[in-house]
């Protein structure tokens, strides 16, 4: 099998090792890929985000599966673009791939299928917006409607600091995203998120976890796209993820099935957790960045064929082979990051590193200069590990990061300290 990945971060990483493993493929080339992808497989330049432009590359590079790794293409229609080529694609099509592109879509999806999340307003003008919250309270959370690249949810401690938020939204401080505003209320408990793929009818699990979202130790300072996860989440108890599935995800794949927008792929269900019950935070339609580096490690050959399994329909046939492993995965960041940061630091050390089934660095900012990796992005490497216990995966991925020489580069020394601590 010819495989084409779409992305070049460390979530395409971990997923280009994994399907290497597997002796079903045959040539593996990931668009545009990174230094550390193009040490394992081919790297190609492609515009990712037009259809035509993939499609015409899958024929010409006789690609038998197209794997998509991040929501922009989705949302672009490129799933569909190839589907209609009759190309086998893991991903969903634009019309589906509005559960993460439109946060109001996804609320009244929720409405309909009776699925808990937060209490919410769609608003399209500032005065009713501001009429809401000042009738609501505070604390009270803002979401610009569309694709902000994570940077468009305000949680409001105070109706003035909401008021503010909604000014910036209409005023176009997202762009087009924030031309609409939804506003909702903010959720108590216990964060985690929960994979699942989907063929259109059937759901499977793939696996939990936990990421942390904040640059600094003890998860304070400003929010990144993460600086680290670990999976399995025990805040997630098979419990917990019975009812996750019954209340929330399979109501909603049965609601997008009645709309004519059956959903494929993988479902990131970030979910709220309080008292046993969990509530639905947001969609979104890609694996996370960087959780799917975690369930990679974990899953490893299988998830190429569950993956496809999902893609051709099958998932009701499908089973995941669990080992009672867990596995951890820490961001190494450029200094600076999530602020302006530098590019071009040289790395090293890594040649020093093993590269094992259960030890792996994943690169999700990088590029090769001179025969040297140097640092192209906020992250950087995703230092990843498995053991037995999470303390064990962790001291080993702390072990990889002592062997690595990136002196512009920085680390939290606690991912995992929620787990770690029980
Ligand atoms: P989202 O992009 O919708 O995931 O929001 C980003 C982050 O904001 C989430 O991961 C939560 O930590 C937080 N958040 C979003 N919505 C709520 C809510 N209704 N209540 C509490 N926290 C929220
Ligand atoms: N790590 C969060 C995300 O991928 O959205």
């Amino acid at each position: 099998m010819n495989i084409l990945i779409l992305g070049g971060g460390g979530r395409e990483h971990s997923l280009a090792w994994a399907v290497l493993q597997n002796p079903k493929c045959d040539r593996l080339i990931v668009a545009p890929g990174n230094a550390g992808i193009a040490a394992i497989a081919d790297c190609a330049t492609l515009d990712t985000e037009d259809g035509a432009a993939v499609a015409t590359f899958v024929d010409e590079e006789a690609i038998d599966f197209v794997i998509v790794g991040p929501e922009a293409p989705l949302a672009a229609g490129v799933a569909d673009r190839l589907r209609d080529a009759g190309v086998l694609v893991f991903g969903p099509s634009q019309a589906a791939a509005q559960l993460e592109a439109s946060k109001a879509f996804t609320k009244q999806i929720c409405d309909a299928a009776g699925a808990p999340t937060a209490a919410y307003g769609h608003f399209t003008d500032a005065a009713a917006a501001k009429a809401y919250v000042t009738a609501q309270g505070a604390p009270i959370v803002v979401k610009a409607d569309g694709l902000a690249a994570g940077k468009g949810v305000i949680i409001a401690e105070t109706v003035e600091a909401a008021h503010a938020a909604i000014d910036d939204m209409f005023g176009g401080a997202f762009g087009g995203a924030g031309a609409e505003v939804v506003i909702e209320e903010f959720m108590q408990g216990e964060e985690a998120s929960f994979f699942v793929l989907c063929d259109g009818a059937d759901v499977l699990p793939i696996g939990t976890a936990q990421d942390h979202k904040r640059v600094g130790e003890g998860d304070t300072g400003p929010n990144t796209g993460g600086m680290g996860a670990y999976s399995p989440a025990p805040v997630l108890t098979d419990a917990i993820a019975e009812r996750a599935l019954a209340e929330i995800i399979r109501p909603t794949m049965a609601e997008m099935a009645a709309r004519g927008m059956p959903y494929q792929g993988v479902l990131y269900a970030g979910l709220m957790i309080e008292n046993g019950a969990p509530r639905l935070v947001e969609y979104n339609v890609r694996f996370g960045d960087p959780e799917c580096q975690v369930l990679m490690m974990r899953l490893g050959a299988q998830a190429l064929d569950l993956m496809q399994a999902a893609a051709e329909g099958r998932l009701r046939d499908a089973q995941v082979n669990w080992a009672d492993d867990h596995a951890i995965t820490v961001v190494m960041a450029a200094n600076g990051y999530p602020g302006s940061y530098e590019k071009g630091s040289v790395i090293k050390g890594l040649d020093t590193l093993p590269e094992t089934s259960s030890q792996m660095v994943f690169h999700a900012g990088t590029s090769l200069r001179d025969g040297q990796i140097t640092s192209s992005g906020g992250r950087v490497l995703n230092v990843t590990a498995r053991g037995t216990t999470l303390a064990q995966a962790a001291a080993q991925a702390y072990g990889m990061i002592d062997g690595i020489d990136f002196a512009d580069g920085f680390c939290r020394r606690d991912i995992g300290w929620r787990a770690l601590g029980d």
